[in-house]
């Protein structure tokens, strides 16, 4: 059983991993443990002498040992001698704002409940059960859910809380965090994700020191600049070896992550809501869910983490059905025409795709109003008949003809000064009284937090998919939101908008993308500004970055492998010279790194020679041959891109018959030694072909002596490698 309860001891089991909390004397709930299975109650190590000035609880009488302020608390409250960063801070009527939590009970659920209006993940075979422990203020009737969900393949725990008001008043939650760990171990470093727009998930490590590392996003979406997703390591651990924890939000909006080192040289990690940008009113009889976390342990590296949390979003956090299913490879008009198109370009673009194997045409902005340039238009979402010289529909029509796919760009959520729709209703836009609103790409930022505005953008958006045969959307958001004020809400409940606006946005998707089933949405905004677990529940794939240069996208993948699974990326051919970077590169290196995702092409094909358009129909035959490889099997980081000068990737199938080696050398230099790759995930006595080939290794050479890479001369060339199990043993066939 995933989940024991021995009095006051309760352990959470996955595989590999133990999370152990237990209630004390006093009714608190201290946390044990979360690490390796220890088979033992893990309460022995919980012990503290008398420190100054760790106050004590007033019910602890003279007894000086015991203070909040030492102990690993499982939900850490504030005001009662824990001086430690708090997980939650509630502002009572009489102005005070402690909160003393006690146990008041606990309940095993057979299957993991939903999460009202909040992604979540979830156990289609109802075998996940939850455990709800629940806390209760010491004073007022103020209750604290802790829901824990163990997935025991995945090696993933579920948390999640819920915050009750059965008093009679109103209360002010001032700070609500989905996730609060104390770890005993203060020796770790701390890996985050930080980044800037087209240069997105780039990865950082440094020690944890004292006092309080944060980061956060306060731009209404997760952000290009900081992915709410962190690890924390044990100094010496690699992809392969050593232990860590990660933990990620099921969120999009702001969020902030803290780590903090106290003067034991023990570590608290808390995630959750962003405290400046978050005030809740909550009624009597109300309740608060804070926004779902993931968290995962493993002691055999970085990489069995990502598997784990691959494994996890895979079967557990990505509900669309597109998940497992064969993804269209696309083509994009955006970096091939920008604003400059009419239906007949496009429609020379997708005879183009047709004839490479393309499967889907996708019409990016520009499609509507007057959009011909990105400083009007967004909120008219009328089809410029005149630009497409055809109705839309009529366009979808004609992309089927071609046995080819239709999809189509949208921004729901922004709108230009310059458009109908801010004309009639000025009052649906984010606007402080009195204050001129702030613009960003031209455009302001429709009230989420509004139901009347989702119930109005459902309707517009569901008309035109239902209308013009779309099989595809792209769901873009282009600016980050600041003049958080809706002309919707009261005063007092102005700082609840944040919250409100992501949860406006997941009703949103939730219709669309429920009442389209067989629509595949690609989630976007800027690129990969809101790449998160909250988006990727309803969308299965998101635009990885509006950075096409296949260099920096082997960076910006690698940052994002961490947490995220490979179906879930987004990522295309482009044209040379990169519109980003004005590097040139290879269409194989560029198609190399691209079938790193969900592939597809964003160029003018119209503009290639009859080689270029070779190599392509090549190039979609190979991907669409290697897609359930990558969707579905084991990723391995084989080089840091960041340090190595060569990035380096793999494949393996779940049941170890395929392999797949990608590889771009940066710089290429004059008399050296071929770069060496030792494999990982391989079965050390499997025989293994080079596909093409009659070379044939076994397992253990390629791991521990590795493969020799040829890479082409030239910067940034690349080098894709097959191999196929042939065998369990050795035999004579073996190479050298
Ligand atoms: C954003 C997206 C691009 C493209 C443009 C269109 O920047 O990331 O891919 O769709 O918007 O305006």
């Amino acid at each position: 059983m995933a989940i024991l309860i021995d009095g006051t001891l309760f352990s959470l089991t996955t595989k590999d991993s133990l999370y152990q909390m237990q209630v004390d004397e006093y009714g608190v709930l201290n946390h044990l443990w979360y690490g390796p299975k220890t088979g033992m109650d893990m309460s022995y190590l919980n012990q503290y002498p008398e420190i100054s000035f760790s106050g004590n609880l007033a019910d602890t009488g003279v007894k000086r040992d015991y203070s909040l302020n030492d102990r690993p608390l499982e939900y850490a409250e504030g005001g009662m001698t824990d001086y430690r960063t708090p997980a939650v801070r509630i502002l009572h009527p009489d102005g005070s704002s402690a909160l003393d939590l006690r146990y008041a009970g606990y309940e095993l659920l057979q299957s993991k409940p939903e999460i009202d209006h909040l992604p979540a993940s979830f156990d289609r075979s109802q075998q996940t059960p939850a455990l709800k422990i629940t806390l209760k203020d010491a004073l007022y009737p103020i209750f604290v859910h802790l829901f824990y969900s163990p997935f025991e393949q995945e090696n993933v725990i579920a948390r999640s809380v819920c915050i009750e008001n059965r008093s009679d008043h109103l209360l002010t939650l001032d700070k609500v965090s989905s996730l609060c760990l104390d770890l005993p171990d203060g020796n770790l470093d701390v890996i985050h994700f930080h980044g800037r727009h087209a240069m997105e998930r780039l990865v950082e490590r440094l020690p944890v020191g004292f006092g309080t590392f944060r980061f956060e996003s306060r731009r209404g979406n997760s952000s290009h600049q900081h992915n709410p997703a962190v690890i924390l390591a044990q100094p010496h651990t690699t992809e392969t070896h050593g232990a860590c924890y990660g933990a990620c939000l099921l969120y999009s909006g702001c969020y902030q992550v803290e780590v903090q080192k106290d003067q034991l040289e023990q570590i608290r990690l808390i995630m959750g809501l962003e405290e400046s940008t978050f005030r809740w009113k909550l009624n009597p009889g109300q309740v608060f869910n804070a926004p779902e976390a993931l968290l995962s342990y493993s002691n055999k590296g970085l990489e069995m983490l990502s598997h784990q949390f691959h494994d996890m979003f895979r079967e557990h956090v990505i509900r669309s059905s597109f998940v497992h299913r064969p993804r269209p490879i696309l083509i994009n008009n955006w970096e091939a025409t920008y604003f400059d198109f009419n239906g007949k370009k496009l429609l020379e673009i997708a005879d183009a795709a047709q004839e490479c194997g393309i499967d889907l045409f996708v019409l990016d902005d520009g499609w509507f109003g007057n959009r011909n340039s990105d400083t009007e238009s967004l909120g008219d979402w009328q089809v410029n008949e005149e630009k497409l010289g055809m109705p839309l529909a009529n366009l979808s029509k004609a992309i089927h003809e071609k046995q080819m796919q239709f999809g189509l760009w949208i921004e729901p959520e922004m709108v230009s000064e310059e458009s109908q729709l801010f004309k009639d209703h000025p009052e649906w836009v984010l606007w402080i009284p009195g204050r001129y609103p702030s613009r960003s790409r031209h455009q302001l930022v429709l009230d989420l937090g509004n139901p009347e505005v989702v119930g109005y953008l459902y309707q517009t958006f569901a008309k035109i998919i239902a209308d013009n045969q779309i099989d595809y959307i792209k769901w873009d958001m282009n600016r980050s939101i600041s003049d958080f004020y809706s002309s919707y809400l009261p005063k007092q409940r102005q700082g609840e908008l944040a919250h409100r606006y992501m949860l406006g946005v997941y009703e949103l998707a939730d219709r669309l993308t429920s009442d389209f089933p067989n629509v595949l949405f690609e989630g976007c905004a800027g690129g990969g500004g809101r790449f998160d677990g909250g988006m990727l529940y309803y969308f299965p794939q998101y635009w990885c970055s509006d950075n096409t240069d296949a260099h920096c996208r082997t960076q910006i993948q690698y940052g994002t492998s961490f947490f995220y699974p490979i179906s879930a990326v987004g990522s295309h051919v482009s044209a040379v010279p990169n519109h980003q970077t004005g590097r040139m590169s290879s269409l194989e290196t560029r198609a190399t790194v691209a079938m790193a995702g969900t592939f597809g092409y964003e160029l003018d094909l119209t503009v290639l020679g009859p080689e270029e358009c070779e190599q392509i129909q090549k190039q979609v035959k190979v991907y669409k041959d290697l897609q359930p490889l990558i969707f579905d099997g084991d990723y391995y980081r084989l080089t840091d891109p960041f340090q190595d000068g060569l990035a380096a990737w793999s494949f393996v199938a779940k049941d170890g018959s395929q392999v797949l080696v990608q590889s771009v050398i940066y710089e290429q230099k004059p008399n050296t030694r071929y770069s060496r790759i030792q494999l990982r995930g391989l079965d050390s006595n499997g025989l293994y072909r080079k596909d093409g080939t009659d070379a044939c290794y076994t397992g253990a050479a390629l791991m521990e002596g590795g493969m020799l890479l040829n890479l082409p001369h030239g910067t940034d060339s690349s080098q894709t490698i097959r191999l196929s199990k042939v065998g369990p043993h050795p035999s004579e066939n073996i190479q050298g």
